[in-house]
């Protein structure tokens, strides 16, 4: 079965990029694939410094997060915008994770697989300068970015106090979103 592994670059409590994650996951599911949601808050990865790297290796909670995305086919992936990019906490998690160890080929964890992306914000834009970012990290360490990404605005608008988005129009496009990246993974993997 196709395996997909969801995360969010927000780890606030009412978090409107966990409330859009969620609904692209509910897609995916629907479409068949096994999601494996996470939250980042659970891996606690240090700031990485090379320094510390040589001396004790990769952190072992980055090694859990970097083998969970080996061991899955896809990502589904819901980026906050910080001063016109993607967090900090997001690209802490993604270098720690692009780091080769023994017996590793080169960015195992990203060549090869696929990513939804999907970003909101209170604001006007709803991330979509995070976005393009986003999709240029992703696409130069192999992992291949779907067309249709999604940036919901005024999103503090279309969340309700239960952290659920209310939105029918915008429900639907993450659904077929998370969908997507669902189709694609299994062509792409085979599983
Ligand atoms: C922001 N925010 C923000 N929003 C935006 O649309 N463009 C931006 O450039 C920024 N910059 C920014 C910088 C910093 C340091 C913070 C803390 C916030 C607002 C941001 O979109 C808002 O806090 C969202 O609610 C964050 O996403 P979550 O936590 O709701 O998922």
């Amino acid at each position: 079965m196709t395996k997909l592994l969801a995360f969010a670059g927000s780890t606030r409590n009412g978090s409107f990029n966990q409330a859009i994650l969620d609904v692209a996951v509910e897609g995916a599911r629907e479409a068949g694939a096994e999601v494996t949601l996470i939250s980042l808050a659970d891996f606690e990865m240090p700031i990485f410094n090379e320094d510390d790297e040589s001396e004790h290796g990769i952190h072992a909670n980055a090694k859990a997060f970097k083998e969970l995305l080996k061991s899955h086919d896809g990502f589904l992936i819901a980026t906050p915008e910080y001063n016109s990019s993607y967090p900090a906490l997001l690209k802490n998690a993604i270098d720690w994770a692009s780091r080769m160890e023994e017996g590793e080929k080169p960015l195992e964890a990203y060549k090869g697989k696929v990513a939804g992306i999907m970003a909101a914000s209170p604001g006007g834009l709803g991330g979509m300068r995070a976005l393009a970012a986003l999709r240029l990290l992703l696409e130069n360490i192999g992992t291949m970015v779907l067309p249709n990404q999604r940036s919901v605005a005024k999103a503090g608008d279309l969340v309700d106090d239960s952290g659920k988005l209310t939105d029918e129009k915008t429900t639907r496009f993450l659904k077929n979103l998370g969908r997507d990246t669902a189709h694609l993974a299994q062509k792409v993997s085979g599983n």
